[in-house]
């Protein structure tokens, strides 16, 4: 039986949980969303509480692509813009909508965990595509996209984290991006950008998305989860006018109108009220400072042998183990010892190599990061002893 709880994240007593990449609670601004819902309940059309328009509220559209005008060098007309339940809802729409059981689909490896899921629930044949510190290999990307043509099969995506990549933390080169997209417009192959990190940036922003460099063969989805609060539920997708206009003629929509409609007017209101830049600055200021205690503290705690590479961005920190070490085989000590982490084998779509840990360091307080780092310190020297 599924335990009851409020939240999905839970931290059980006596281990500091490294385990999930979730933004820190404490920065999240109850205040200011509480002001932004009382805007959207008290205007004077009530459109807040109504069946909501099915391509996402109309005032959030604009919002966005007025946002997204500021922050990046190509921003989308609304009607490249769907309003979606979260990142998530939005890629497990675009299966429902352009994917049939059995269909290959690419995904970079390593990649997002629970987007895995996503298309396993869907049925999806899953080819790991190889990449390195740097992200996703376009080499290994054209092998497999002839081996595919020659045995007449059209992978239906190609899906990647390109920017601050859960797990890896790694970020995906100009150069790459530009042979990435090259290779999507000879091959036609959709490309699913999962941009969900691009704004939280410690050092530099990131390169432009691959959706500037192939606009036809890319769908980048973004979301509100990190940079404001995962519960509201509110990401969007940006694609060719008639990829929107799909998802939004959808039954689901038409049926039960928008998704995340109320959560999507608060989050207008939020932006309307010109709050949105600030708590991003904020959120970068805190989780900067994080990543580098945190990233001091594993220097100074895990045996030299283990590597990672700082992370630019985004929520996590890769650590390969020394030779012959299994993360997961190691859990069971890791948590004994008061610390846990998800093993690299999540992963991978094949579920190769536990040679890595993935640790985030944005839930917890800085005290916790540093007692974190020590304690898994002492079990992988305790291993290697
Ligand atoms: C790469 C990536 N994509 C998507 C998500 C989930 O996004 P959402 O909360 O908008 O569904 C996460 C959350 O951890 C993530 O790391």
């Amino acid at each position: 039986m599924i335990p009851l709880r409020d939240t999905q994240h839970y931290l059980r007593p006596g281990i500091i949980e490294l385990t999930w990449g979730h933004p820190d609670l404490a920065l999240f601004p109850t205040a200011e969303l509480a002001h932004a819902a009382t805007l959207a309940l008290t205007r004077t059309d009530r459109a807040a509480l109504c069946y909501g328009a099915d391509q996402g509220p109309g005032s959030l559209i604009a919002q966005l692509c007025a946002w997204l005008a500021r922050h990046e060098a190509h921003a989308p007309q609304p009607d490249q813009v769907f309003i979606a339940g979260g990142l998530s809802q939005g890629l497990d729409l675009l299966c429902t909508l352009y994917t049939s059981a059995g269909d290959p689909i690419l995904v970079d490896a390593p990649t997002y965990h629970l987007a895995l899921r996503v298309f396993r629930d869907h049925r999806l044949d899953l080819t790991p595509v190889a990449g390195d510190e740097e992200g996703l290999l376009p080499d290994a990307l054209a092998d497999l996209l002839s081996g595919l043509r020659r045995q007449g099969r059209v992978p239906r995506f190609l899906y990647l984290v390109p920017n601050f990549c859960n797990p890896t933390g790694a970020t995906l080169s100009l150069s790459r991006r530009q042979a990435v997209a090259a290779l999507a417009q000879e091959f036609d192959l959709m490309i699913l950008e999962d941009d969900v990190y691009r704004h939280l940036w410690y050092d530099a922003p990131p390169p432009p998305p691959l959706s500037d460099l192939a606009p036809a063969h890319v769908i980048r989805l973004g979301s509100f989860s990190k940079l404001l609060a995962p519960g509201l539920r509110v990401g969007w997708l940006i694609a060719a006018p008639e990829i929107v206009e799909r998802c939004a003629r959808c039954g689901l929509m038409d049926s039960g109108g928008g998704i995340s409609h109320f959560a999507g007017h608060v989050v207008a209101a939020f932006m309307e009220l010109g709050l949105l830049d600030a708590h991003v600055e904020k959120l970068r200021a805190a989780y900067r400072s994080r990543r580098d205690l945190f990233c001091a503290a594993l220097a100074r705690e895990l045996p030299p042998d283990c590597r990672w590479q700082t992370p630019a961005g985004g929520f996590f920190v890769w650590v390969r183990l020394p030779h012959g070490m299994d993360s997961a085989a190691l859990l069971p000590d890791a948590e004994a010892a008061g610390v846990s982490y998800v093993p690299g084998t999540r992963f991978y779509a094949d579920r190769q190599s536990s040679s890595h840990m993935r640790l985030a360091f944005t839930l917890l307080p800085p005290e916790e990061l540093v007692e974190g780092a020590r304690r898994l310190g002492a079990v992988l020297k305790t291993a290697t002893a």
